[in-house]
């Protein structure tokens, strides 16, 4: 377990250098808002919860059309830069952005129609747990997407990124296995490319 000040900023943006890191990272995740807003499937009717939202950038350009939209995010900055970025529809009362972990959301069960986690579940310290609390704030018939941009299935070797950015990796079976665990049913698998991603996996479940 490494502690709070060790993190990368990838884990935990914070300072300029987190400022600067969003930028770069915007770009490089083009690939993952669009796969995961196709496989969310965001419709007009949505209430959506992207947990680990980072700046907002995902909630801005991809779910627009949606009824109503939240983030959250451990780090300050991450909630001060999505604040500002979605301060327009927060005005309006169709957003939200809170700072919290993902593994104790603060909203009532049944509250939206979809969840979501990109580029951030594998380092969660408790992904199961995390996993249940966007089981619970989903109404029936609402869908979870997870996309997990490094596991084991990608073929690349991960024992460097595993030490630097405390994450962990998972095969296709152990995902499966957790999404079952949280209470998912209908669970599909997706992969697609992205940059430094060889086999990025979408993780679907629906709750029924
Ligand atoms: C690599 S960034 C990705 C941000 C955003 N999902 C994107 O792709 O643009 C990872 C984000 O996860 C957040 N994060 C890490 N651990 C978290 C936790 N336990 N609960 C909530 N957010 C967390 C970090 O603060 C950071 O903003």
């Amino acid at each position: 377990m490494i502690s709070e000040r060790e993190k990368t900023q990838f884990e935990l943006p914070r300072g300029l250098l987190g400022r600067i890191t969003f930028i770069f990272m915007n770009r490089g995740h083009k690939s993952i808002y669009e796969n995961v807003a196709k496989v969310s499937e965001l419709k007009p009717e949505d209430d959506l919860l992207e947990v680990a939202c980072g700046n907002g950038h995902f909630l801005k350009k991809y779910a627009s059309h949606v009824h109503s939209i939240a983030g959250l995010d451990l780090s300050e900055l991450s909630v001060e830069l999505a604040t500002k970025r979605n301060k327009d529809r927060i005005a309006a009362g169709t957003a939200e952005i809170v700072q919290g972990d993902a593994s104790q959301l603060p909203w009532e069960d049944d509250k939206f129609s979809v969840t979501t986690a990109m580029a951030s579940f594998m380092m969660f310290p408790e992904p199961l747990e995390s996993l249940k609390e966007m089981y619970r704030v989903l109404r029936t018939g609402g869908r979870v997407v997870i996309c997990i941009e490094w596991n084991a299935e990608d073929g690349k070797d991960h024992s460097k990124d595993i030490k630097k950015y405390g994450m962990q990796l998972w095969t296709e079976g152990d995902v499966r296995e957790m999404m079952k665990n949280a209470g998912f049913s209908d669970v599909s698998i997706n992969y697609a490319r992205g940059m430094m991603m060889p086999k990025m996996m979408l993780a679907r479940g629906i709750k029924s």
